[in-house]
């Protein structure tokens, strides 16, 4: 009798045991499909994420500039991404977008991300279009890096966002005259890149821009803008 309630009550604790162990590696580490668009965005990256192992550590939310929330549903989401002056060189995935198979759209899977930051690296090529799927991003700062060719119209998704820092790359060619669904935008800084022509409209007719930062390009048009008919606190043009 003592051996028999013994035996079932190891059983029980054998069962509470496995199921707490598993349940809180699914509950704690990262969601498994922002775990592989890490993975993906630092196989695709010409250099080395340091801090970013994941057969060191199988959590992406204990990687070095990885922010996650505390959701337990289906694993932690990523929702930041601090990236800033890590030395960090080529592109990131570039083709992704046409490379559909083999390589994902990595980033665009880390859809809770609301903050990502690259800013200070040596990144270049275009910015991958992965990031114009984000639909929370809040904040975006890519500055001081190599960033190259026009910024596209697929800026115009990300409706949520708060703060984009675009300056001190190559952009070139026009801004897209896609600001109007970005009705929370406060402060943009596009300076320092080889955008040309007229500031679109849709910047100019924002409500929500407070900070407007566009010095050493080759816009045209600009000495027309004022603060007070623009409604910002802080520009420099
Ligand atoms: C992205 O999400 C889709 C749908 O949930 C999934 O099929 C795909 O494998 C994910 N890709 C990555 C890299 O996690
Ligand atoms: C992640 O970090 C937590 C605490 O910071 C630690 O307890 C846990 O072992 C780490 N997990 C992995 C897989 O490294
Ligand atoms: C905008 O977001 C939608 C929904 O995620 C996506 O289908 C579309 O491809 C995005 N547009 C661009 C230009 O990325
Ligand atoms: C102006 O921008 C170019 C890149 O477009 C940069 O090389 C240069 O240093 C910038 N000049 C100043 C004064 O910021
Ligand atoms: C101007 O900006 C302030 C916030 O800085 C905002 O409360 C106000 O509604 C804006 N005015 C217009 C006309 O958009
Ligand atoms: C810009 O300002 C100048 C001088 O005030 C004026 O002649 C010109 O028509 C303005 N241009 C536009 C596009 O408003």
């Amino acid at each position: 009798m003592g051996f028999r309630r013994f035996f079932l009550s190891f059983l029980l604790s054998a069962y509470f045991l496995f199921d707490v162990s598993t349940s809180s590696s699914s509950s704690l580490a990262c969601n498994s499909n922002d775990l592989k668009a890490l993975t993906g965005l630092s196989n695709c990256l010409g250099s080395l994420i340091a801090g970013w192992n994941s057969v060191a550590s199988p959590d992406c939310c204990n990687w070095t500039g990885v922010t996650c929330d505390s959701s337990i549903v289906s694993g932690r989401r990523v929702v930041g991404l601090e990236l800033g002056s890590r030395k960090l060189k080529g592109k990131i995935c570039e083709s992704l977008a046409d490379l559909d198979q083999g390589i994902p759209k990595d980033l665009a899977n880390c859809t809770s991300l609301h903050h990502l930051s690259f800013h200070g690296n040596y990144l270049s090529g275009s910015l991958p279009d992965g990031v114009f799927q984000l639909q929370n991003l809040r904040e975006l700062h890519i500055q001081d890096n190599r960033f190259s060719g026009p910024l596209k119209n697929g800026i115009a998704n990300l409706s949520n966002l708060v703060k984009l820092d675009i300056s001190s790359n190559l952009f070139s060619v026009i801004l897209p005259d896609a600001f109007g669904s970005l009705t929370r935008l406060e402060q943009f800084s596009a300076s320092s890149n080889l955008f040309i022509g007229r500031l679109p409209r849709s910047v100019v007719n924002s409500p929500s821009l407070q900070m407007l930062v566009l010095k050493n390009n080759s816009l045209s048009g600009l000495i027309n803008l004022s603060c007070s008919a623009m409604n910002l606190s802080q520009s420099w043009f």
